[in-house]
C-alpha cells in the first residue's frame, strides 16, 4: 500500500491514507509525509491507536523533539507524560479531570485563542502532532487557519508595510487577554517576551505567510494600543472562513500541522468530560529574528 493525500479543504489540510504510525516508516513514507506536509500544511490521519512510544518514533522522522518546558505552569513534579509530549488534556497526574478553577486548567484555556505553537520561544516549533486518545462526547474541534493564504490574499500596500516588521511573543500576553494576569516572578522569566517576524518565508514551499499568534503582544517600535489594534485586524483577516478548517476528531485520530505556515485553536467542550490529547512537537532550526537581550 502507498501513501495517498487527498485535500479536503479548498486552500490546506490533506487526508492521509496508505500508511500504519505505528510501525517505523521506510525513507520514501517519511519524504511522502514531509512533503504532503509542504504544500498542505495540515495533515490528518484517521484510525491511528498509538502509544507514546510510537508517537515519539513517528515525530522523529521529521527533526528533534522539542522539550516540553518552559510553556507551562505545571510544575514538574505535576507532569502527567514525559518531556517529550506537550500534554493537552484536562487531566492531572492521576488521571482525574481537573477542576473548574484549577489554575493550570485556566492557563490552558489560552489554548482556545488563535496561535502558533512555541512562537513564544526564540526559536518557534516547526511541526506539532497531536493524538487523540480519549475525546469528549462533543466540541473540542480543533480549528486550523492557512496563513500563507491569508498572506496571499493581502493588498499589496499592506504587503509592502508588514514585509520587515517585529513583533513581540509571550504566553503573558494571550493569557492577559483572557484575564488571567498573575505571573509568579519566576514565570515572569521563564515567559519573557521574544522577537518573531511577522511576515515569514517557508523553507522549503518559499511561500511566504503571516506570522501571528495570541501570543503576539506589540510590535517592536510602535505603540502598544496600535500595535494591538494592527495585530487584531491581521488576525481577523487570517482567520475568515475561507482560511480555515475545523477539525471534528475521531478518536485516534493524529493530526500534525506545520507551525510556521498556519495557525489554529481549540475550541470549547464540556469541560468535566475526559479529553485526553497528546503533542509532540518538533522543534524549529532556526529564529526568525535577531534577539535583543533585556540588560
Ligand atoms: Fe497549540
Amino acid at each position: 500500500m502507498s501513501i495517498t493525500i487527498r485535500q479536503i479543504h479548498p486552500v490546506f489540510v490533506g487526508d492521509v491514507a496508505g500508511v500504519d504510525l505505528r510501525r517505523p516508516l521506510t525513507a520514501d513514507e517519511a519524504a511522502a509525509i514531509e512533503a504532503g506536509m509542504d504544500r498542505h500544511a495540515v495533515l490528518v490521519f484517521h484510525d491511528q491507536n498509538l502509544t507514546d512510544e510510537q508517537q515519539i518514533a513517528f515525530s522523529r522522522n521529521f527533526g528533534t523533539i522539542e522539550r516540553a518546558v518552559g510553556g507551562n505552569v505545571t510544575k514538574d513534579h505535576e507532569r502527567r507524560l514525559s518531556f517529550d509530549m506537550a500534554d493537552i488534556s484536562n487531566l492531572d497526574k492521576e488521571n482525574k479531570v481537573m477542576a473548574r478553577d484549577d489554575r493550570r486548567r485556566m492557563f490552558n484555556l489560552g489554548n482556545e485563542l488563535w496561535h502558533s505553537d512555541s512562537s513564544y520561544r526564540a526559536i518557534p516549533a516547526k511541526f506539532s502532532l497531536l493524538s487523540a486518545r480519549a475525546i469528549p462526547s462533543a466540541g473540542g474541534n480543533t480549528e486550523f487557519a492557512d496563513m500563507r493564504a491569508a498572506y496571499d490574499a493581502l493588498d499589496d500596500k499592506t504587503r509592502g508595510e508588514i514585509e520587515d516588521l517585529v513583533a513581540e511573543h509571550s504566553l503573558m500576553y494571550s493569557r492577559g487577554t483572557l484575564g488571567f494576569g498573575e505571573f509568579t516572578p519566576e514565570e515572569q522569566k521563564t515567559f519573557a517576551p521574544v522577537r518573531q517576524r511577522l511576515v515569514r518565508t517557508h523553507p522549503a514551499s518559499g511561500r511566504k505567510s503571516l506570522f501571528l499568534a495570541s501570543h503576539a503582544g506589540t510590535i517592536v517600535g510602535w505603540p502598544m494600543p496600535e500595535a494591538r489594534a494592527f495585530l487584531r485586524d491581521l488576525t481577523e483577516h487570517a482567520t475568515q472562513r475561507q482560511f480555515v478548517h475545523a477539525h471534528r476528531w475521531r478518536q485516534h485520530d493524529l493530526v500534525m500541522w506545520d507551525n510556521r505556515a498556519t495557525m489554529h485553536r481549540a475550541r470549547r467542550y464540556d469541560h468535566t468530560q475526559v479529553r485526553d490529547m497528546r503533542r509532540t512537537t518538533i522543534a524549529g532550526s532556526a529564529p526568525t529574528v535577531e534577539q535583543v537581550r533585556a540588560a
